[in-house]
Parts: C-alpha cells; structure tokens; sequence
C-alpha cells in the first residue's frame, strides 16, 4: 500500500531528459522574450493611442457635447441625433449606460480629435468590423487623434460590462467618401 506521506516507488526522480530540459529553456526563454515585449511595446509599438488625455468633470463634458451636437446637427436616426462636424474638427462622443451619443458622420481621409468619455461607468469602446478596442473610464476625456480610411457604417459596441443593458449598447459611425461632404457641399453632382 501507498499513502500520501511516504515516497512513491519508481523512477521518477531520475533526471530529466536532454530533450525535456532543452524544452524547458527554449520556454523560459521564449517567456523572457514575451516579457521583455511588454515594455518595449508600449514605448516603440505604434499601437499606442495617439491624443491628449486630461481629466474631465462628467457633466461638463456631458454639456460640451449637447453643445457639439447643437453645432452640428444635420439630422434623427431612431431618437439619436445625427451629426456631422466639420472636417478635421474636435468630435464628442458619449458613452452612457447603455447608449452612444451622437451618431457620427465623418469624412473619409480627414484627421480628428475624437474626445469620448463617459458620465457613468466604464464602458469598452469596440468599432466594429474594424479592429478598434478603447477603455472609456469616467472622468477622464481621450482626445484620440483618429482618420477614417475608408468609406462606410461602423458600428460601436460596447465591450465592457455595464449592466443589465450592456447588451443593447450600440452606436454608429457613418464615413462618408470626400466628394459627398454636406457640410462643404465639394463635388457633389448636380
Ligand atoms: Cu457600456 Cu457595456
């Protein structure tokens, strides 16, 4: 009989094979490796947010982007207004359980500051199908310096658990080809 107190019989404290111990470093190894990434990611990687991040009161910022969308507005889809600022302006957007506000329309091959921030909880800020993931934490305003390369309806999903509606929490982002600007009115055909 065997219990747990006394040495089990066999051959197990024999040493490891060359094979296994080789295994075993090239892992270690390749755990430095992946270690070592993490910081060199962050201060070489062009992954980085590029923008200004500052802190900011939630209801100021709540009140600078219903001013935003009073400026802009150019139209209602489903009770959310719709709005299209000015090429190469600062966006607002707002993340609020469970909902993203406004709808953008921006322009295809224009830089923006798009400031998102949220006046709840944090919320994850996912544009899809694009590979686009932001943590939008309350109180502080990511100034994100963004260019839409391509012309289309992204969707916004929320990416952060925030409660019962977290599920429901989408949002839209229309890009527009260059030539169909409204608010500039270029090239558009007669
Ligand atoms: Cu907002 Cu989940």
């Amino acid at each position: 009989m065997h219990t747990g107190v006394e040495s089990p019989q066999g051959v197990w404290w024999k040493p490891a094979h060359r094979a296994e111990r080789l295994w075993v470093i090239i892992a270690f190894v390749w755990c430095m490796v992946l270690f070592a990434m993490m910081p060199l990611w962050h201060l070489r990687g062009a992954q980085n947010p590029s923008g200004i991040r500052a802190k900011v009161d939630p209801q100021a910022y709540m009140a600078r982007t219903l001013e935003f969308i009073e400026a802009y507005q150019v139209g209602e889809e489903n009770g959310f207004p719709v709005v299209e600022p000015p090429p190469g302006s600062d966006v607002y957007l707002v993340a609020q359980m469970w909902q993203w506000r406004p709808v953008l329309r921006l322009q295809e091959g224009v830089e923006y500051t798009l400031h998102i921030s949220s006046v709840d909880v944090n919320h994850g800020f996912s544009l899809y199908p694009v590979n686009l993931n932001f943590q939008i934490v309350p109180g502080y305003d990511y100034g994100l310096r963004v260019t839409p390369t391509e012309a289309g309806d992204f969707r916004i999903i929320c990416n952060e658990f925030c409660g019962i509606g977290h599920h429901l929490m989408l949002g839209k982002v229309e890009v527009i080809p260059a030539t169909q600007s409204a608010s500039t009115g270029e090239g558009v055909a007669q």
